[in-house]
């Protein structure tokens, strides 16, 4: 992918000369526990353990909110971040366990070797380990940190699975189709999926979470 892309994504000239941002810089979670984080992030991950901030308020709201910030680089040197802050209340369940599905944080690595070998490596350092899943355009391995947040390393099996924005708008145009007829008709919304599944795919291909 062309990394120095103008963002215009509705085909907008004033936006035109906007730049894309380049990588991640970070994507921060909860920790309660930044020890076990580290030695999770360090021994098994294999990841440095980069940046430290400690702070008794959070700076760009002025919460004060005693908290400890630790970041763990990858090889490109976007970074996953933690916040350990022990006065906060635990966090509650979510209402449905689709929700700690959902949202996870997707590691990168070049072959389905390599991420068949990280499956290797997290289970001889006794993490669960979910998968392989072979998604179509992605190969996949879902496991959890030391708090329960879903982690996933992953390998790229189509080149266009983050380059088809045309596919990319007539889908959600679809999705919106289809969710308005089932609120409309009051039909499932997993009969319209599943029928909008085998229109749109018509195989057994695994989504992408
Ligand atoms: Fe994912």
């Amino acid at each position: 992918m062309d990394t120095m892309r103008s963002a215009s994504p509705d085909g907008d000239a004033t936006q035109s000369q906007a730049v894309l941002p380049q990588m991640l810089s970070h994507a921060a979670f909860i920790s309660r526990d930044t020890a076990a984080t580290v030695e999770f992030f360090t021994k098994v991950l294999g990841m440095e353990f980069v940046a430290a901030v400690l702070n008794d308020q959070i700076p760009s709201t002025g919460e004060v909110v005693p908290y400890f910030h630790s970041f763990f680089r990858m090889a490109d040197g976007s970074t996953i971040a933690y916040f350990e802050a022990p006065d906060l209340p635990p966090i509650p369940d979510p209402p449905h366990p689709a929700y700690d599905t959902f949202r996870h944080f997707a590691m990168q690595v070049s072959t389905v070797g390599e991420v068949d070998a990280w499956h290797a490596r997290l289970v001889a350092h006794d993490v669960e380990v979910l998968g392989p899943v072979d998604h179509g355009i992605m190969y996949s391995i879902y496991f959890h940190d030391p708090d329960g947040n879903r982690l996933e390393i992953a390998t790229p099996t189509d080149d266009r699975w983050n380059d088809d924005a045309p596919e990319a708008r007539t889908a959600l145009a679809e999705w919106n189709e289809m969710k308005a007829k089932a609120k409309n008709t009051g039909t499932s919304l997993s009969s319209e999926l599943a029928a909008l599944s085998r229109r749109r795919h018509g195989d057994a291909t695994e989504p992408v979470l």
